[in-house]
């Protein structure tokens, strides 16, 4: 069985309007009827192969996850006090799981298009993972990204849970570059020998644990102790939590004074950059982390161009237009590669390639 666990951070600011401080990327629906975290859970769901998720979060996220997640049987919350970035974020998850567990850990934030290509993945990951390796999924890169985590792919490892012959997608990882600086990204696409790192993991429990402790050991033993010292390192996870007699998930909360003393810090940067024994499983899963406007309007146009739309829109004369009306009717002439988004009294224009540049408006940072 895979325990997988759900990441909640941030607010998605690139998305203004639809996205905002109050109403944050994971939670609202972007590409398709589910939200980005409805999609992760469904990702999830087969109880044949997954475990009930551990969803870690901060609190501004609790209302949002027990509106879309409150039913689902077994569902856990870890409520951060203070974001401490992912590192500390998987430590918790870590700490109140049986070393042996193998964890999925999975951003809430990304869309997949190829469910079935994204569960065997974790499939092929959880096999090695078993065998202590940490475990990045890896993506096709296609552009020189500055965003992303690079992984130089290594010697073939195995035959993966697919059977798949030496050349599948289990390889050990040569080498992991966090964001790298444009001229260095350029470099690793060119190479042709790098992914990027999709953000999603497998781990052990005990193996992350093991990692986090001989990499960054402060930061192992204050997420650990955060928990309680009935909790940390334990298979139990039940002290600080609170039954939740009207839904079904139960919250768990960390001492705020211990885990505030953490130093923030990606997994990326604390793990898997310093990782004796990592690997990446290669998968063609339809892969996008909606990082702007422009990456939702290639989602929604399965990257293949053209216009699209959702609401009420003419368009005469335009290519690669989108545009997302909540009411107003939008009309757009002889444009290209223009995004529109009308959100209550909030309209948003902006040109495709400046699409990153959104988060930067004084709009975007209220609430
Ligand atoms: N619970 C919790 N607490 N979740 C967090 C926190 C935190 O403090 N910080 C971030 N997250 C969640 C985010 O909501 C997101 O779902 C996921 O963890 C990854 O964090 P990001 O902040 O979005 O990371 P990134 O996009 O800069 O980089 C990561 O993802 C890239 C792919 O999208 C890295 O793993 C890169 O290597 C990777 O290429
Ligand atoms: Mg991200």
């Amino acid at each position: 069985m895979i325990q997988p666990v759900i990441l909640c951070g941030g607010s998605g600011t690139r998305l203004w309007p639809r996205s905002r401080v109050s109403r944050p990327k994971p939670f609202v629906p972007l590409v398709g009827e589910l939200t980005l975290f409805e999609a992760a859970l469904d990702r999830v769901a087969d109880r044949q192969v997954f475990a009930p998720p551990i969803v870690v979060a901060g609190p501004q996220h609790v209302s949002f996850i027990e509106a879309q997640a409150g039913h689902i049987d077994g569902l856990r919350i870890i409520v951060e006090p203070v974001g401490r970035n992912t590192a500390p974020a998987i430590a918790l998850a870590a700490s109140i799981l049986a070393p042996g567990t193998i964890m999925l850990v999975c951003p809430s934030d990304h869309h997949i298009a190829d469910k079935a290509a994204f569960i065997h993945a974790a499939q092929s990951g959880a096999v090695l993972a078993g065998d202590s390796w940490l475990v990045a999924i890896g993506v096709k890169a296609d552009r020189p990204e500055t965003g992303y985590g690079y992984i130089r792919i290594g010697e073939p490892l195995g035959a993966g849970a697919s059977g798949s012959p030496q050349d599948g997608p289990c390889h050990m990882i040569d080498r992991f570059v966090e964001k790298p600086d444009a001229a260095r990204a350029a470099e690793f696409l060119a190479d042709g020998g790098y992914c990027w790192n999709a953000g999603i993991f497998v781990f052990g429990a005990g193996a992350y644990l093991e990692s986090l402790a001989h990499n960054r050991p402060d930061m192992a033993q204050n997420a650990r102790l955060s928990l309680g010292d009935a909790q940390g390192g334990n298979s139990r996870g039940e002290s600080r939590q609170e039954g939740r007699p009207q839904g079904r998930s139960a919250l768990i909360h960390p001492d705020s004074t211990q885990f505030s003393s953490i130093t923030g810090e990606s997994v990326d940067y604390a793990v898997m950059e310093n990782a004796e024994k990592a690997a990446v499983v290669v998968a063609d899963m339809g892969w996008s982390d909606i990082g702007n406007w422009r990456a939702l309007r290639d989602a929604r146009t399965d990257g293949g161009g053209g216009n699209s739309v959702t609401g009420t829109a003419d368009l005469i004369g335009c290519r690669n237009v989108m545009v997302d009306s909540d009411g107003p009717r939008v009309s757009v002439v002889g444009l290209d590669d223009i995004i529109v988004v009308v959100d209550g009294n909030d309209i948003l224009v902006v040109s495709a390639s400046a699409a990153q540049d959104v988060g930067k408006l004084p709009g975007a940072a209220g609430a």
